[in-house]
């Protein structure tokens, strides 16, 4: 068994990472938000896989056993800038030999009407890294707990099929 996991949240700038960590701890969507969240544990007995779970707020030097890029699927560049640069800049920041599950997370969706599903898929198909996609937003608090839930099970049980809230219903 895993003694801990410890989730590092990445992406382009005011895509709403901060935002996410803080509405998950106090939930609540924070009015203020500083530019970097403190790294946060969250006691086993409160997760549902009943492991310590660290959440740390992007910087370049940490690293991490899962990787949540999050873009805001209000934005078209932060998406399309998953399937370039920036996304290999994330993986290549960590130790080589141990393969990281990436998530995909696309936050502001109380800003658009569709989803970016559609958008994200070809990126998806790209890298096999990526474990999972969810859509959530920090603001109206939805998919919060699922998205970091996820994260956790990338950890745990790393084999785990593909899964897509959207597709769901
Ligand atoms: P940097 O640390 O500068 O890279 O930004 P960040 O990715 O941490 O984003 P941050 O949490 O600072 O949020 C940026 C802006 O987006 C703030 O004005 C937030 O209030 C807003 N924001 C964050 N999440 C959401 C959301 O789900 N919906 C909406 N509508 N706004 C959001
Ligand atoms: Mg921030």
């Amino acid at each position: 068994m895993r003694k801990d996991v410890r989730i590092l949240l990445v992406g382009e700038p005011k895509v709403g990472k901060t935002s996410l960590i803080m509405s998950l701890v106090s939930e609540e969507f924070p009015q203020v938000v500083p530019y970097r969240a403190e790294e946060i544990t969250i006691p086993a007995d409160v997760t549902p896989e009943r492991v310590p779970t660290h959440i740390v707020d992007y910087s370049g030097t940490v690293t991490a056993n899962v990787i949540c890029i999050v873009y805001a699927v209000n934005n078209k560049k932060s998406i399309e800038k998953q399937s370039n640069q920036p996304f290999t800049t994330f993986l290549s920041v960590l130790p080589s030999p141990y393969r990281v599950p990436v998530i995909l997370v696309g936050n502001k969706s109380d800003l658009v009407e569709h989803s970016s599903m559609e958008t994200i898929l070809p990126v998806m198909n790209q890298y096999t890294e990526i474990e999972t996609c969810v859509e959530c937003s920090a603001k109206n608090l939805k998919n919060i707990s699922e998205l970091f839930y996820y994260a956790q099970k990338a950890v745990l049980h790393p084999t785990g099929p593909l899964y897509c809230p959207e597709e769901k219903q």
